[in-house]
């Protein structure tokens, strides 16, 4: 029997990515977790993953956790060499690493500062690309593919900062080009999460969270069971490449 495949989920340790990680183990992925300071929390996700995994293929050697700075790309290189030295294969890079540092949208001179800029364009854009780069050879080799996780503020204006916006709208374009120059053995995707409450969600004021719900025709915000459960989707499907799945609750219709 052919080994299982093998994710790599960056900034896997918390939040969207340790629900990514959950769902792809309960469907029989290997699984490497990645994060950059919390090795608890990261060593606690492994023991999930162990009691997730099928009871027809019961393997610790399945799971994985290394840490690696993902804003470095010489990071990002160690990283995917790491994981390919440990689990012999990719099949799937999840890139779902992101920064923002939440300002006044409404409120331009809020949005002036170059640092802010300077981040997102490397935390939102090209540290997938690198990431993307590093994972190719591998993925041609599996025919696998590279799923990244942008935003309902990338589709449309709107969310933590101008920055983050401008910058995730970038990371939908750059899936795009990367589709586009990669077919036919490697498939690129994005999800386009609105609103969660992970830890990341959670820095916004109660009363954005409630005007989200709000507007939202679903009256809810995304999970990231949600979200994760589209992650495997596209995965699965040897059909989409160069699609963005919007998953918001129906907030971009409100
Ligand atoms: N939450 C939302 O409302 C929302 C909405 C739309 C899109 N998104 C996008 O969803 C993605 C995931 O967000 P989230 O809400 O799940 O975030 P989160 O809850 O803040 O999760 C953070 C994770 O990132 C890891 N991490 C942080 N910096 C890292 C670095 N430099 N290198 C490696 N790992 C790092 C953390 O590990 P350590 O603690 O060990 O560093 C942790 O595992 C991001 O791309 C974000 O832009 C989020
Ligand atoms: C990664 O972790 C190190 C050590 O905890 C910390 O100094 C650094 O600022 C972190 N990097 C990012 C981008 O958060
Ligand atoms: C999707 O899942 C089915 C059933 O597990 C599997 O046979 C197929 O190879 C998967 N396709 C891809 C592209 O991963």
């Amino acid at each position: 029997m052919a080994p299982a495949a093998v994710a790599l989920i960056t900034a896997s340790s918390a939040g969207l990515g340790a629900a990514t990680a959950k769902i792809l183990a309960r469907n029989g992925y290997r699984v490497v977790v990645n994060y950059n300071s919390s090795t608890e929390k990261a060593t606690a996700l492994l023991k999930e993953l162990d009691d997730l995994q099928p009871a027809t293929d019961k393997d610790a050697s399945r799971f994985h956790a290394i840490q690696a700075d993902v804003s470095k790309q010489s990071e990002i290189i160690r990283l995917v060499k790491e994981s390919v030295e440990k689990m012999g294969q990719l099949d799937l890079v999840v890139s779902n690493h992101g920064w923002t540092r939440i300002r006044n949208f409404q409120n331009l001179d809020d949005n002036m500062e170059e640092s802010d800029w300077d981040l997102c364009f490397n935390f939102n854009v090209k540290t997938h690309l690198f990431l993307f780069h590093a994972a190719r050879p591998h993925l041609e080799k599996s025919e696998g593919s590279f799923i990244t996780t942008a935003s309902l503020a990338g589709v449309t204006p709107g969310g933590s900062s101008m920055a983050y916006s401008v910058t995730k709208a970038a990371q939908i374009h750059l899936m795009k080009t990367l589709a586009k120059t990669s077919g036919p053995k490697i498939r690129v995707n994005s999800v386009s999460p609105g609103l969660m409450l992970t830890e990341w969600g959670l820095k916004f004021p109660q009363s954005k969270v409630d005007k989200t719900i709000d507007k939202s025709v679903l009256k809810r915000v995304a999970t990231v069971e949600d979200v994760a459960n589209q992650i495997l989707c596209l995965a699965n499907s040897s059909s989409q490449t160069g699609t963005n799945i919007v998953v918001d609750g129906g907030r971009l219709l409100g």
